[in-house]
Parts: C-alpha cells; sequence; structure tokens
C-alpha cells in the first residue's frame, strides 16, 4: 500500500514538475486566421514584383501603324540590329524581373516559325528566314534571371480561319501548344477583348485555352478582363482605382464587356476570388515605337507609379523595341531616371529613426505580432496585429523629432498573405490629418497634397476593416521630385 502511494506520488510530483517547465517556457502566439480568398502562391509572387515590361514588337512597328490590317507583307519585317540582351539588360536596370513579348499581335504575324501559318518570321528577310525572335528574347532573359510572359493575340486580322469558330480555335490552341511547350517556363500569357468594330463574329473557346495553358504551365498566371488569376485594370492610362480590391467575383465578370471598367478599376470587398488588377500603360504614347514620338517625362512616370503600385496594383509598362530591333536610347535613359527616382524616394524609410507604437499587439514581447515588426524588410510575413478585442480603432504610430520626421510620402503595406482587409484609413501627424483613403492592399502610397510635412506623432488609424487590420510594413519618405504645386 505504502508502495503504491509512493508511485502516485512521485508520478503527480514529476507531472507538476512537467507541468511548471512548461509553462515557463515561452509558447509563440499563433497567427490569426485567415480572411478568405487569399492569392495563390503564383499571383503573390507576381504581386512583389511591382513592375513588369510589356515588349510591343511586330510588323507595326515597320508599318508605323498601332493596329495593323493583316495584309502585311512579311518583307517589310527586318530588324537587322535585333539584339534581346539589349532588351533584358534595359529591364534588369530598371529592376524589372518580368518581360511579355507580342508573339503575335492583331495583325498576325508571328514572332515564331509557327507551324500552323506562313505569317511569320519565316517569309521575312530577317536573318534569311531562319530567325525566331520568341527564341531570342527567351534566351536573353534566361541569361539574367529574367522571367517570360507571351501575349498571343486572339483577335487575328490576317489569318483565314478567323471568324470560322472551331476552325480558328483549333489553331489558336495549337499555337498556344507550340508557344507552352517550346520554350521553357513562361510566367504570364495575356488575354485582351480588343477587336475592330467590323470584326467577323467569333466565339473564343476561352475554358478550353484555360485549361490548355495552367496544364502546360504551373507556375503561370493568366491575365484577361476576367482574370482567372489577374484582371485587367479597365483603362490604360496607368491608374487604378483610389479603391482598389484584390478581390472581385470571378462570376461578374466577361471578356471585352465595356460596362464592367469600373468593376475592374475598383474590384469588390465582398468579391469572392481573388483576382488582382494589372495596370498596362506605355512608355509612349503609342504601343508600337513610332519614330515620331518620344517617352512620357519623368514626372508622368512617377504620377503612373503612385497610382499603379501605390494603389496596390502591378504596373505592366510597354517599352518598345525599334526598327534596329533596339529600344531607342532616350527610353533606356528614361527607364534609368525612373528607377534611380524610385530608389531615391523609397531607399530611405525615415520611420526607422523613431519608436513605433500600437493601440495593442496579439500575443506577447517574443515571438508576437509586435509593432515593430512593420520596419523589418522582410515585409509579408511579419506584421503587426492587434489584439482580438482591439476592433474598435486600432491604431499604430511612430513617434519621433520634428527633425527626424520630415516627409511627403506615406507608404502602408498590408500582409495580404492573410487577406485583403483594410475599408478605410487615415493619417495624422501631431493630431491633424494629412491624408485618408479607403484600401490598402499590398501597397498604399499617398503623396501628400500640402508637400513636407514634419512632427512628432505620425499615426495611422485604422477605421474600417474585415476582421483585424494585419500591417507589414509602414515608410516615411521623402519625394524631392514632388511638388504638388507646380502640378
Ligand atoms: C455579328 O452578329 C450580329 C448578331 O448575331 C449581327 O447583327 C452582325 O451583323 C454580325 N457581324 C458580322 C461582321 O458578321
Ligand atoms: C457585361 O457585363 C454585365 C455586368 O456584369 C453583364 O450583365 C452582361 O451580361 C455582360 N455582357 C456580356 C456580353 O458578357
Ligand atoms: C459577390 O459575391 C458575394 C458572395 O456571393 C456577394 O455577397 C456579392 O454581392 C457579390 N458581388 C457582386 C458585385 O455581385
Ligand atoms: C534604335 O535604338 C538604337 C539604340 O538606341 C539606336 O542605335 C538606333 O539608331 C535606333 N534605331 C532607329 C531606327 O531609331
Ligand atoms: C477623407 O477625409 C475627408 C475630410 O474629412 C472626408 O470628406 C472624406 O470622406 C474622407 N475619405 C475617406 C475615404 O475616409
Amino acid at each position: 500500500m505504502f508502495k503504491l502511494w509512493c508511485t502516485l506520488c512521485t508520478s503527480t510530483l514529476f507531472l507538476l514538475f512537467n507541468f511548471a517547465i512548461s509553462s515557463l517556457a515561452i509558447v509563440p502566439t499563433t497567427p490569426p486566421l485567415p480572411i478568405l480568398p487569399l492569392p495563390a502562391f503564383s499571383q503573390l509572387k507576381w504581386q512583389q514584383r511591382e513592375i513588369i515590361m510589356f515588349c510591343h514588337f511586330g510588323v507595326n512597328t515597320f508599318s508605323d501603324s498601332e493596329w495593323g490590317t493583316g495584309k502585311e507583307n512579311p518583307a517589310i519585317f527586318n530588324p537587322v540590329g535585333l539584339d534581346a540582351n539589349q532588351w533584358v539588360n534595359t529591364a534588369v536596370e530598371a529592376g524589372i524581373s518580368l518581360m511579355i513579348l507580342t508573339a503575335k499581335h492583331h495583325d498576325g504575324f508571328c514572332l515564331w516559325p509557327s507551324k500552323y501559318t506562313d505569317h511569320s518570321v519565316k517569309r521575312s528577310p530577317w536573318k534569311n528566314g531562319k530567325g525566331d525572335v520568341v527564341q531570342e528574347f527567351v534566351n536573353a532573359a534566361k541569361a539574367r534571371g529574367v522571367d517570360v510572359g507571351i501575349y498571343l493575340s486572339p483577335w487575328d486580322r490576317h489569318d483565314k480561319r478567323y471568324g470560322d469558330d472551331l476552325q480558328y480555335n483549333e489553331y489558336y490552341l495549337a499555337q498556344l501548344q507550340e508557344l507552352l511547350n517550346n520554350y521553357g517556363s513562361v510566367r504570364e500569357i495575356w488575354f485582351d477583348g480588343a477587336k475592330g468594330s467590323n470584326a467577323p463574329n467569333m466565339s473564343y473557346y476561352f475554358s478550353d485555352w484555360f485549361y490548355m495553358v495552367k496544364e502546360l504551365q504551373s507556375s503561370i498566371n493568366i491575365f484577361s478582363d476576367a482574370g482567372p488569376d489577374v484582371r485587367w485594370v479597365g483603362n490604360e492610362k496607368g491608374f487604378a482605382g483610389s479603391t482598389c480590391w484584390s478581390t472581385v467575383n470571378r462570376t461578374s465578370l466577361s471578356i471585352g464587356n465595356a460596362s464592367i471598367e469600373n468593376l475592374l478599376n475598383t474590384g469588390d470587398p465582398r468579391g469572392t476570388d481573388w483576382v488582382p488588377p494589372e495596370c498596362d500603360v506605355s512608355i509612349r504614347p503609342g504601343w508600337f515605337w513610332h519614330k515620331s514620338e518620344s517617352p512620357k517625362k519623368l514626372s508622368q512616370l512617377l504620377e503612373i507609379y503612385y497610382n499603379s503600385v501605390g494603389r496596390n496594383c502591378l504596373l505592366l509598362l510597354n517599352v518598345p523595341p525599334n526598327t534596329t530591333g533596339l529600344i531607342s536610347d532616350t527610353d533606356v535613359h528614361r527607364l534609368k531616371e525612373f528607377r534611380s527616382a524610385i530608389d531615391t524616394i523609397f531607399s530611405t524609410n525615415l520611420a526607422e529613426k523613431g519608436i513605433v507604437k500600437a493601440s495593442s499587439q496579439r500575443g506577447g514581447k517574443v515571438g508576437g505580432f509586435g509593432p515593430e515588426n512593420v520596419l523589418d524588410s522582410d515585409h509579408i510575413w511579419t506584421y503587426w496585429a492587434p489584439r482580438d478585442v482591439d476592433v474598435k480603432d486600432p491604431w499604430i504610430e511612430i513617434r519621433g523629432t520634428s527633425e527626424m520626421l520630415r516627409f511627403n510620402v506615406v507608404r502602408i503595406q498590408e500582409a495580404i498573405g492573410l487577406g485583403q482587409r483594410i475599408k478605410r484609413h487615415e493619417i495624422y501627424v501631431d493630431g491633424k490629418m494629412v491624408a485618408n483613403g479607403t484600401t490598402v492592399g499590398y501597397k498604399r502610397l499617398h503623396r501628400l497634397d500640402e508637400g513636407i510635412v514634419h512632427g512628432q506623432v505620425v499615426r495611422i488609424r485604422i477605421r474600417e476593416s474585415k476582421g483585424l487590420p494585419l500591417i507589414s510594413s509602414i515608410g516615411l519618405h521623402l519625394d524631392p521630385f514632388w511638388h504638388p504645386n507646380e502640378q
């Protein structure tokens, strides 16, 4: 009996001892639940690229037009100095990691020697008909670690099969298989609904196309007016809506439908699908190179940057090669200026000099979700989260001196890996509101209307959100190119 009692007693003591040890050990707080829908892995990777490049190139480059007729003689295509390495180097110097090439535009001329048509580089004098622009583009990109995207125009003004639903869809699918089977990894494919008003009636078999694309390429994002992975932003100016949700209902979208342009621009806070927008715009007035045109001014490019990347969007900037087959010096120069301006503005975060505080925080000091997380550089999966009960008016603030906190740009980023949440926010400097807005998303930039401000406390108040706001990064920046009174 005594022995049994002793065994019980020691095992109880042992259990008590273990319990004491484990309550001393720090058990990290778990992350909060996500709010659906969430980005897929490839969409999250895409979003972090911020700027990607479009290259419009083809017979239009040589005929000085934007929409070819389809009757162009392939003999006009002769870019004697073509060097895709120069295109890729231009992109790399601008910090761009994905480039999309127009493998075929509306004129139907193919930049690769397609088996299924003669209307291609095969019949051009360039490299005696032995050239392949798609291959040269892919090789050059691979050599510099840049990812590749393809545009294959649905509308085709050359091919006789266009207008016959079955024949043309078979042709289109055959070309998709050529492009997605033979040129390695493709990260984005672009479908649009552009079409002249007199074009023959044609139903595109989008479901067949999309299934085929996903079958042939595992990490690709499909862009179209209707997604499924990336949606059009609804205009070609490079401007997202000042309210911009990555969420929308795919069932509300259709391709080539002008009545949904507003919805594309702003998204839908109740949307059940993650389909973030892409802002396509050209560095020049046209999409193709024209001798008479020149690139936009730096201030215009920055305006586009703030209204696209700064509004939870991706900027797809078109930089067209010229008739020599090279990107013009003027454009190369402007892109360098653009990158250098972005680096000048954002490489210094004045908030890092201050002390960060918040209305509350999830978890304890160690391994928790404290406000200091908004100042680390690895920003997507480390974030500030308020306590579960702090739903009324959560805030986060930076304290410093007036000399330290002198800025004209505020950057806020949400931890979108757990869903896009913020619906309305306000920014105060020493109690005075200097900016406010609706959505934040991956990145929201506020260029202050009143120019440079300074103060000791910069507070961001989250006035409305879906569940708790999760903020991954905050920046206070000085943009020397921003002169609001001169705009
Ligand atoms: C396309 O179809 C519509 C209605 O079915 C018709 O009114 C129109 O004339 C057709 N257009 C062409 C170019 O065939
Ligand atoms: C265009 O979009 C609207 C709004 O979603 C929809 O009602 C209409 O059916 C669409 N039209 C076409 C041709 O898909
Ligand atoms: C999107 O779908 C959700 C859920 O079904 C619905 O509540 C919302 O109203 C839809 N949005 C639009 C614009 O139809
Ligand atoms: C195309 O750009 C290259 C590089 O800037 C330049 O050397 C060449 O002259 C340009 N070609 C034309 C036709 O402007
Ligand atoms: C921003 O503040 C102004 C002035 O108080 C107000 O009229 C506007 O509705 C606010 N906008 C948002 C999105 O909160």
